[in-house]
C-alpha cells in the first residue's frame, strides 16, 4: 500500500475512482445462487512501511517491508515484521488501480505461526502519485496456511478481506470476512 511520497496532502474522503465499466444486470435472475453471505472473521490493524518503487516496462512495482500489526476476532496474534508487499500499478491506468499480492507471518496469541497470503486489487480516489487526496480501498482474497490441529481449517475456509487506508497515516484498517453460501436463488 503506498504511503511515502511526501508531496501528497489528504483531501476529504471522495468517490472512490474506477475505470469506466459496462452496465450489467446486478438485481435481475442472472445467478444460479443467492449471494454469499460474508460473515465477520477477524480485524487486522496494520502498520505500513514507505514504499520503493520500480517500474519496468509493464508499469511500477512498490516493494514495502511488512511492519507488523494486530488480529482479533475468530483468533488473537500479532502479525510479524516479517515479508515484503508486492504492489503493481498497470502503467493503463494511471496510479489509481494497483494489483496487491503480500504473505503475511501471523504468530497467534497461543504461539502458533500461520502464514496468511492476500492477493488483492487496491483502488484509489485519485492518481496516487499526483492527486491532492489519496485514500485507497479494496478487496481481496485470503487464504491460511498452518498444520496446527487447532487451525487446520482454516486450510480450507473461504475468506475475503475489505480494507482501507489513508495516507500518509502508515496504518491500514482490514477486516477479513468468512464465505458462507446462501444456497440456490429462490
Ligand atoms: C428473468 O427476469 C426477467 C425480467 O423479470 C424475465 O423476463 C425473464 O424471463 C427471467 N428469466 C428467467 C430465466 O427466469
Ligand atoms: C498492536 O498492538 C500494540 C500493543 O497494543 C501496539 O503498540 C501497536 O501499535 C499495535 N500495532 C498496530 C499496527 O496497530
Ligand atoms: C509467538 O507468541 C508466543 C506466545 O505469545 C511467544 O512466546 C513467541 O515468542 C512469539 N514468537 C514470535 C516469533 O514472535
Ligand atoms: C495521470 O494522472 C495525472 C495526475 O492526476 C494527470 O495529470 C495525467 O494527465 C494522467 N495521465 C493520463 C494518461 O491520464
Amino acid at each position: 500500500m503506498l504511503s511515502n511520497p511526501g508531496y501528497l496532502a489528504i483531501a476529504a474522503m471522495s468517490a472512490i475512482a474506477s475505470l469506466a465499466r459496462p452496465a450489467y444486470g446486478q438485481s435481475s435472475n442472472i445467478t444460479l445462487f443467492a449471494p454469499p453471505a460474508p460473515l465477520p472473521f477477524l480485524h487486522i490493524e496494520l502498520a505500513v512501511a514507505a514504499s520503493t518503487f520500480v517500474t519496468d516496462l509493464d508499469g511500477t512495482t512498490g516493494q514495502a517491508n511488512n511492519q507488523g500489526g494486530n488480529i482479533t476476532g475468530a483468533f488473537s496474534g500479532e502479525i510479524l515484521k516479517l515479508g515484503t508487499e508486492f504492489e503493481t500499478y498497470p502503467t493503463i491506468a494511471n496510479f489509481t488501480e494497483s494489483l496487491y499480492d503480500n504473505v503475511f507471518t501471523v504468530n497467534t496469541t497461543d504461539g502458533t505461526p500461520i502464514l496468511m497470503s492476500i492477493s488483492a486489487h487496491i483502488h484509489y480516489t485519485e492518481n496516487a502519485l499526483g492527486g491532492a487526496s489519496l485514500l485507497l480501498h479494496g478487496f481481496g482474497r485470503i487464504e491460511f496456511q498452518t498444520d496446527s490441529k487447532n487451525y487446520l481449517y482454516l486450510n480450507y475456509g473461504d475468506y475475503i478481506a475489505e480494507f482501507e487506508a489513508v495516507y500518509p497515516s502508515g496504518h491500514a484498517s482490514m477486516d477479513v470476512f468468512e464465505l458462507k453460501s446462501s444456497g440456490h436463488r429462490a
